[in-house]
């Protein structure tokens, strides 16, 4: 199955207008030649995202420019009206956002997102054509309790109830161990490559081998240059969702040529 790497950059709450004008100038310079064969996907923060649509709609001269796909870090489970604070997908797609990351563990942690207000969230993405980067991941409490498959199970079910194959086909999954995350301790590629499988096997169970196979499931958690390589070699990890080491152009750029295969 050939399913086309896609490495993200989240930036959580990092970068506003000015800092993205400043990273974006710089990473285009750097992209400028090469030629990846992974889709690259940047997630700022939702002030940023006029300045990043605007950026890479008039950099032109470069090609690359207009392979780099922009995502949301979060959007609302509902239209429009009294929901102070939120941003809706239709507001979204006037930046020319693609991708949505939604279930990132500081969402679930941080902000009680439950797996229903998730299943909601993935539903109004799609209803705007929106792919989804469904995050899912265990903490180490979790893990050591023996509890990984189980925790995922639920998270995969309740995240994707009523979700139909079809729309499946358009959604990513990024498996992030919450204990990898920001903490500098990456899972190794065996851990990450054992959860993929697993997260593969619930998919199939759900939606039969061909989507199974077809759906692609990134790696999050302290990814690096250094370790790029070594978890995207491993068979059913098709990527990365990248945090603190995808704010430097260079660091994130060193990721992406790591971690794809056939690089130039
Ligand atoms: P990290 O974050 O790369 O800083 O660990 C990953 C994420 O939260 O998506």
């Amino acid at each position: 199955m050939n399913r086309k790497p896609i490495f993200a950059a989240n930036w959580k709450m990092n970068k506003g207008p000015s800092e993205t004008e400043d990273f974006v100038k710089s990473f285009l310079s750097k992209l400028q030649g090469s030629n990846f064969n992974s889709e690259i996907v940047i997630a700022p923060p939702f002030v940023s995202l006029a300045k990043l649509a605007d950026l890479l709609h008039t950099a032109t001269a470069v090609q690359n420019a207009h392979a780099i796909q922009i995502a949301a870090q979060n959007c609302s489970q509902y239209d429009a009206g009294a929901y102070t604070g939120e941003v809706s997908v239709l507001m979204l797609r006037e930046f020319f956002v693609h991708y949505v990351i939604l279930g990132h563990s500081e969402r679930r942690a941080i902000f009680g997102e439950t797996d229903e207000i998730i299943n909601a969230k993935i539903k109004k993405a799609r209803e705007a054509n929106l792919k989804p980067i469904f995050c899912i991941g265990e903490t180490l409490a979790e893990r050591e309790a023996g509890n990984l498959e189980s925790v995922l199970r639920t998270q995969i079910t309740g995240g994707l109830k009523d979700i139909s194959e079809k729309d499946l086909a358009e959604i990513v999954i990024a498996y992030e161990p919450v204990w990898a995350i920001g903490t500098g301790v990456t899972a190794t590629s065996e851990q990450a490559q054992d959860a993929h499988a697993f997260v593969r096997s619930v998919i199939a169970e759900l939606y039969g081998a061909d989507a199974a196979a077809k759906i692609r499931v990134q790696y999050g958690g302290s990814v690096k240059p250094g370790n790029a390589a070594e978890l995207m070699a491993c068979p059913d990890i098709d990527g990365a969702l990248i945090g603190g080491a995808a704010l430097e152009p260079q660091s994130f750029l060193d990721i992406i040529k790591n971690g794809t295969p056939s690089a130039e």
